[in-house]
């Protein structure tokens, strides 16, 4: 990263630093205070990439000390609960994971490798980055293995996912049907998300109840990870994490090369090709996208939904599937005020401000961005650029934007959207 001075400074770097500076727990980076004040795996994979411009040596720690709290199989988990806190349900007791970290026990879209060959590329300072590389490298390769094992069994190519929260779109309308025959909990609980963000703005009661009928289950039985495959009552292939782990798996074996680390490259090159294969059976070609797909029904989920584009930052489609999403996008982004919708604003079910349901989320813009350039729709990437830019400039640093008017919704402060201000929006696309 150039040195500038603070006149040349872009609008926001200041307060983007200032924001992560606010987040730092010591080692890691919670999102927003009291809404969320404990370390969750994608948001900080991306914060990491916010500190890489201020303090590379904290950037590797952010990593580090996700890492410290994998699971033995492999997992990492979507929350480390490193500290008590009040202000946030469900906590460690209600996930009992019984864990060294305390932690929950699913996962999120794993984007770890790709923030993390970014890093390695990025870094001034290569003999860290090669130090640091060295020691993630196996628990990366850990990680990778572990969604190929637990959740793709019968080796079909496509990961599953057991919970909207592990999919980080929590209340997609994707979601709605394969949620919506999942029980509800009959206990009482008091939600602390309504505390801190206009309930307009947040999931509603009946998806929390299934959600932690859902925690609820894997506690009752025991973390058994076949009985789950087998048995939960939500199951579905998620087309962003699909993607994500695509990507990433891509740029784990690109670092492995730099690093001349041999173990498991071979299974996984093996991996990403049965993907590359089965991709095809998700692809619409009536709704040009990739739709999510309920593995208890049988049935394509088909909401078009920015995780049904991210396809384009996987590597996962063909130059004719890029070119219809390309247009696809282009046309979505007429459609809406600003950035791309979490939600098609066409759907039914499209609501500007509730969370993933319309929203526009500045680090998916981003990763549909470097998609889009990938294929080579630079006005696409530039577009959506240019787009997360103005959200942030009008509305501040915010979780996510009403996707109608620009407004900042959710949390404030919001670490991620620091980040990629710091990382992304300041730079040229
Ligand atoms: C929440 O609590 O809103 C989170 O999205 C769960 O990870």
């Amino acid at each position: 990263m150039s040195e500038t001075t603070p006149e040349q400074r872009p609008v926001g770097i200041d307060a983007a630093t200032a924001i992560l500076r606010q987040n730092d727990r010591g080692g890691y980076t919670i999102p927003t205070d009291g809404l969320y004040p404990f370390q969750w795996s994608w948001d900080s994979a991306i914060t990491g990439l916010g500190w890489l411009t201020i303090d590379e040596k904290r950037a590797w720690q952010e990593a580090e000390t996700m890492f410290r709290g994998q699971w033995d199989n492999g997992m990492v988990p979507h929350i480390l609960f490193h500290k008590g806190a009040e202000s946030y349900f469900p906590g460690p007791d209600v996930w009992g994971s019984g864990t060294k970290i305390p932690s929950s026990a699913i996962s999120q879209p794993p984007v770890w490798a790709t923030t993390i060959r970014f890093m390695y590329e990025k870094c001034r300072d290569q003999s860290l980055a090669a130090e640091k590389l060295r020691a993630l490298l196996p628990k990366l390769m850990a990680y990778h293995e572990w969604w190929y094992r637990e959740r793709d069994p019968g080796d079909t190519g496509l990961v599953c996912s057991y919970h909207p929260w592990e999919s980080g779109m929590d209340n997609s309308p994707a979601w709605d049907k394969p949620l919506g025959v999942v029980p509800g909990v009959s206990w009482e609980y008091k939600r602390r998300d309504l505390g801190h963000v206009d309930p307009e703005q947040r999931p509603h009661k009946p998806e929390y109840d299934r959600y932690l009928y859902l925690v609820d289950f894997y506690k009752d039985h025991g973390f058994d990870s076949q009985y789950i495959y087998d048995n939960c009552p939500y199951k579905v292939i998620d087309v962003g994490i699909v993607s994500i782990l695509q990507r990433a798996g891509n740029d784990l074996i690109e670092l492995c090369c730099i690093a001349d680390y041999e173990d498991g490259v071979e299974a996984l090159q093996a991996e990403l090709e049965r993907t590359r294969s089965a991709i095809n059976k998700l692809w619409s070609s009536e709704h040009h996208c990739f739709f999510n797909h309920d593995l208890i029904t049988g049935q394509a989920l088909d909401e078009v939904t920015s995780a049904t584009v991210l396809p384009l930052f996987g590597g996962l489609a063909d130059k004719k599937q890029a070119a219809a999403m390309a247009d696809l996008i282009g046309a979505w982004l007429d459609a809406t005020k600003v950035g791309l919708s979490s939600t098609h604003p066409s759907s039914p079910r499209y609501e500007s401000q509730r969370y993933w349901r319309g929203p526009v989320w500045i680090h998916i813009n981003w990763m549909i961005a470097l998609g889009a350039a990938d294929y080579g729709y630079s006005e696409i990437a530039q577009r959506l650029q240019d787009s997360a830019r103005d959200c942030v400039t009008a509305a501040g640093f915010w979780e996510y934007f009403d996707a109608d008017t620009g407004g900042g919704c959710g949390g404030d402060d919001f670490s991620w959207t620091a980040a990629t201000t710091l990382f992304w929006l300041s730079n040229p696309a």
